[in-house]
């Protein structure tokens, strides 16, 4: 794993996005895997600005999103769809046929699972996945004790899930108990992967998945097993990691390293 560390937000957000640029200019039809939540803002902002600035074309690219509140429509307001919406693909020349975001509100989430995966498997698999961390350590939603070799399904949320993102909603009582979300065995296939977190709240979780041991406890853990991945992070996030200098050195010392390894 790749740890990048930047000096705040805004830096963090630059990165991610011109990491992502780089994969959408290299293949075109790029099959790219989104996050939602207040961390991958920035990073769809700075998409926006290559898209509107530098002509970043989206047009053939195929997305899928992690997960989805089950119960809500595509256009509640606090949807992941709307979400996905109102901070990306509204912005850019994304073709709407290309997006796939879970449908919270199927009548056969069992059916809509299976169907979900048999598009990304359509689509030739996920090239580049964007994830988010959430206060107990989860990727999408695979709260502790998902198995690492879990595909897309309805998983119920934590306590700490449901308080974490009960800012998004009138109340706590709104947030639903459910969602679908892509598996860890999902998101592992994917052929690379970018992490991105932010802010004193998440510098424990970091340090447990990025330096501590693989367990289903912390999901993001399950990271360790992958040969592609890159985790952006800001000063304060980092804060509990006991290797960064030796992250800062491979950072700054890449081409070298590239050349080692013959790049
Ligand atoms: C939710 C999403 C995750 C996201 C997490 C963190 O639980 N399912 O994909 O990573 O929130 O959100 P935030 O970026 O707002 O901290």
């Amino acid at each position: 794993m790749e740890v990048i560390i930047t000096k705040n937000y805004e830096e963090m957000s630059r990165v991610s996005a011109e990491l992502i640029a780089r994969e959408i200019k290299r293949k075109h039809d790029l099959v790219l895997g989104l996050a939602t939540g207040d961390t991958p803002v920035g990073t769809y902002k700075g998409l926006v600005r290559l898209h509107k600035e530098e002509g970043l074309d989206f047009s053939k690219l195929t997305v899928f999103n992690l997960d989805e509140y089950v119960g809500l429509a595509p256009l509640h307001e606090n949807s992941y769809n709307r979400f996905m919406w109102e901070n990306l693909f509204s912005h850019v020349n994304i073709t709407p046929e290309n997006v796939y975001v879970p449908q919270g509100n199927t009548d056969d989430p069992e059916e809509f699972c299976r169907w979900y995966e048999a598009q990304i498997r359509d689509a030739g698999g996920i090239d580049l996945q964007i994830l988010g961390i959430g206060g107990d350590g989860h990727i999408a939603f695979n709260e502790p004790g998902s198995s690492f070799a879990s595909r897309t399904r309805i998983k119920a949320l934590d306590k700490q899930t449901i308080e974490d993102n009960s800012r998004f909603f009138k109340k706590i009582e709104d947030v639903p108990r459910f969602a679908i979300t892509m598996g860890i065995g999902t998101i592992l296939e994917a052929r690379s992967i970018i992490l991105i977190a932010n802010g004193k709240k998440k510098a424990n979780v970091c340090v447990q998945f990025i330096e501590g041991p693989v367990t289903s406890q912390v999901t993001a853990s399950a990271l360790q097993l992958h040969t592609h991945v890159t985790i952006v992070l800001d000063d304060e996030a980092s804060s509990q990691l006991k290797r960064k200098e030796y992250y800062n050195w491979v950072r700054d010392n890449k081409h070298i390293v590239a050349k080692k390894i013959g790049r």
